[in-house]
């Protein structure tokens, strides 16, 4: 395989061009679970194509150009094996893949992203545009889709839960609040690594309802108490409140509403924790900048700077104290309340 080092400026940019039938191919292999029918071993393609209710021929021009980017490695005979990156689109590993290519690739999500020139044009979220609605209601609207969405969010918070939880001291602290928690995967790395501590899961209706049952399936459910309203209303009171890939879903107004109500149910000597991507300097940190597109796109939010950081904390009434590296892509940015 030619590495990206030696191509031509042309042909990088032309293998970055088609960058999304990657991504699309990556999809379909995730929603088909080939990752899982491979872990006992390598099998045949009629044997993968019966396992998936797949059409053998169009199956194997799938597979074999995953295995042309090192996703499944294809041997003699049309069989096909997992790689170290096909691993990781398997239901079992820890910090999975999969659920986040099933979400990513759905119909609705790529038709908000075919309207990117829209979103640049105008400023404004282009899957309100297509949808008609922002992407909170729509997957009110559409449960299904919801719980597929609350399972890639799941997966990619258990990419960094184990480094963000090691990161920060919960000495002290006795109830912490994750402010839109999702299905409550980082609570529960929390609590786990913190035997004394107790948590608030605050979750819209929905998300709260299937959350529920993943807090009992995870054997938390005397120790944390699941709530369901809205954090443009009001968030529930406890000395720390996490905030995981929330912010960047909003506007500044609307961030700063989310924080204003936090700064009321906070504890005079509480913290918050926001837990999002910092975006780095010019030329650098592509996976922020790019999720920053996505949050454009889809929530209509946005990606921000330390100082943009800074900035929202000090009109919600909190000072940032300090930004604690994770060693993932996420970042810690902490703020201290200011007193009144
Ligand atoms: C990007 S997800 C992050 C989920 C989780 N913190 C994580 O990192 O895995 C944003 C979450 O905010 C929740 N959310 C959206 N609007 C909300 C609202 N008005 N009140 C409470 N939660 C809300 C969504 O249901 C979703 O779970």
């Amino acid at each position: 395989m030619t590495t990206a080092a030696q191509e031509s400026p042309s042909v990088a940019l032309m293998r970055l061009v088609n960058g999304y039938q990657v991504s699309q191919a990556i999809h379909v292999a995730a929603v088909l679970g080939i990752a899982d029918h491979l872990i006992g071993g390598a099998r045949r393609i009629e044997d993968l194509a019966q396992a998936t209710a797949t059409d053998s021929g169009a199956l194997y021009r799938l597979l074999r150009a995953l295995a042309a980017v090192d996703i499944f490695r294809e041997e003699e005979d049309r069989v096909f094996a997992l790689t170290p990156m096909a691993q990781c689109l398997g239901s079992d590993m820890n910090d999975p893949v999969g659920p986040w290519a099933a979400f990513i690739g759905r119909p609705y999500v790529r038709r908000a992203w075919d309207e990117l020139l829209y979103s640049v044009q105008t400023g404004d979220s282009a899957f309100s545009h297509v949808h008609g609605t922002g992407v909170w209601a729509y997957r009110a609207q559409h449960p299904e889709e919801g719980a597929l969405f609350d399972k890639a969010m799941t997966a990619i918070s258990r990419q960094v839960c184990d480094a963000v939880v090691a990161a920060y001291d919960f000495a002290g602290v006795s109830r912490v609040v994750d402010v839109g928690g999702g299905e409550g995967a980082l609570l529960a790395g929390i609590l786990n690594a913190n035997p004394a501590l107790s948590g608030v899961l605050f979750e819209l209706e929905q998300v709260a309802a299937r959350a529920t049952d993943r807090v009992a399936a995870m054997g938390l459910a005397a120790r944390v108490e699941v709530v369901s309203g809205s954090f443009f209303e009001q968030v529930p009171a406890g000395d720390i409140h996490v905030l995981k890939g929330i912010l960047h879903d909003w506007d500044d107004r609307a961030a700063a509403d989310i924080l204003r109500n936090c700064r009321e149910a906070i504890a005079a000597n509480g913290r918050l924790l926001v837990i999002e991507r910092p975006i780095a300097p010019p030329n650098q940190g592509a996976e922020a900048k790019f999720s920053d597109l996505n949050m454009l796109v889809s929530p209509g939010g946005q990606e921000r700077t330390q100082e943009q950081f800074a900035g929202l904390f000090g009109a919600a009434g909190f000072r940032l104290a300090r930004l604690i590296a994770t060693g993932t892509r996420m970042t810690i940015i902490e703020g201290e309340p200011i007193p009144p």
